[in-house]
């Protein structure tokens, strides 16, 4: 007799759902990866159950999750992915599906409550998934993610405790480089365990690009297009197609003067990190320093950030903070800033590394 476990079909799924209605009640749907099962997961699972009386999972295919999350993932099949989380308290049914995007399903079963987890906002959902949602008058619910626990960082501390945690990182960037060359140094003096597997700019004359070039490592122009200020969907295809060829573990935004977005922004969501120079959330965007200053701040700093759909508004991992000195240019500013944000990303990455994704507060460094 095979002990492997059938997952649900979506026709299954539908039909709970209606019986459920009838009675009244309400099923809760989710979707998700669910590699190397961890304690964020299930705490998330039992928050999403706890919005209903029945909790359904579709399951990323082996080949979904090949596209989301790169071409070494899954590390467990989806029969033993299915099996498994169908075997958590909080878990009614699992059926697996094939798509990247939930769209289909969502459409076939109309949830009573759909739960994301995350870095997600409502607006941050993808557009068709969330014409689905509309359509099918589903409630929306953000979960927080439990800081520290993810597939990525459970792999990493593996990876480390054999001592082969080289994080590979891709590093983008379109200008001076100065954040580019404090991570170089910190591979070579050993301070940071990395790999730099690709470095990306979208300005082929940039300093960034030729210190790239000329250590040696993979260097890509990536042309943007033709918005000045835009990074255009084939450009943001070709990054993504980049990053999966080096088979990146974490993108490093490096003075990376163009907004990101799909499919990377969701490819690497949670392994996509930024240096902005003010102590968020205070001054994002453009002309952060000068921002300091008109403000009359006694003190500014750097922000290492998780990078989402919205504008240097991800999670802080790290801060460090500097003085605004009388006198001060938007110049000298930011040059006492750098030499700071040279010293925080390294570390950042390295804890990465080490612990999995890291979360420190302002001056605690
Ligand atoms: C840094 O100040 C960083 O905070 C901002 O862009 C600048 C990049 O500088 N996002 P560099 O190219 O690394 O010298």
């Amino acid at each position: 007799m095979s002990a492997d476990y059938s997952p649900a079909t979506a026709a299954d799924v539908r039909r709970l759902r209606d019986t459920l209605d009838a009675r009244g009640k309400k099923l809760v749907f989710t979707n998700g990866c669910f590699d190397l099962l961890h304690a964020g997961h299930v705490r998330y699972l039992e928050q999403a159950r706890a919005l209903g009386d029945a909790l359904v999972v579709a399951l990323n295919s082996d080949a979904s999750v090949r596209l989301l999350k790169g071409a070494g993932r899954p590390l467990n099949n989806q029969n033993d992915r299915a099996e498994v989380l169908a075997a958590l308290r909080a878990v009614d049914a699992v059926l697996v599906f094939e798509d990247q995007r939930a769209t289909g399903l969502i459409d076939a079963i109309h949830p009573h409550v759909y739960a994301k987890g995350g870095d997600y906002t409502v607006e941050s959902l993808n557009a068709g998934e969330r014409a689905a949602l509309n359509r099918a008058g589903s409630e929306v619910r953000i979960l927080p993610l439990v800081p520290g626990r993810s597939t990525t960082s459970t792999i990493n501390r593996m990876n480390a405790g054999h001592g082969v945690g080289r994080l590979r990182i891709a590093v983008l960037g379109s200008g001076a480089g100065s954040n580019l060359r404090a991570i170089i140094s910190a591979v070579q003096n050993g301070r940071l365990e990395a790999e730099i597997a690709a470095v990306i700019s979208d300005q082929p004359d940039s300093n960034f690009l030729k210190l790239a070039c000329e250590a040696g490592f993979p260097a890509h122009f990536v042309d943007p297009g033709s918005n000045p200020r835009k990074l255009g969907d084939a450009a943001q295809k070709e990054i993504f197609e980049h990053l999966e060829r080096a088979r990146v573990d974490v993108v490093v935004l490096a003075g990376f003067m163009r907004i990101l977005k799909e499919p990377v922004i969701s490819g690497y969501s949670g392994r996509i990190v930024n240096v902005h120079p003010s102590l968020l959330p205070r001054h994002k965007g453009a002309g952060a320093t000068q921002l300091a200053i008109d403000a009359g701040d006694s003190e500014t700093g750097c922000t290492v950030h998780l990078v989402t759909a919205e504008i240097d508004a991800g999670r802080t991992l790290a801060q460090a903070r500097v003085p605004v000195l009388p006198g001060d240019t938007a110049e000298t500013l930011h040059a006492r800033i750098k030499t700071e944000e040279h010293k925080l990303l390294p570390q950042v990455l390295n804890e990465w590394r080490e612990r999995g994704l890291p979360v420190r507060d302002a001056g605690a460094s």
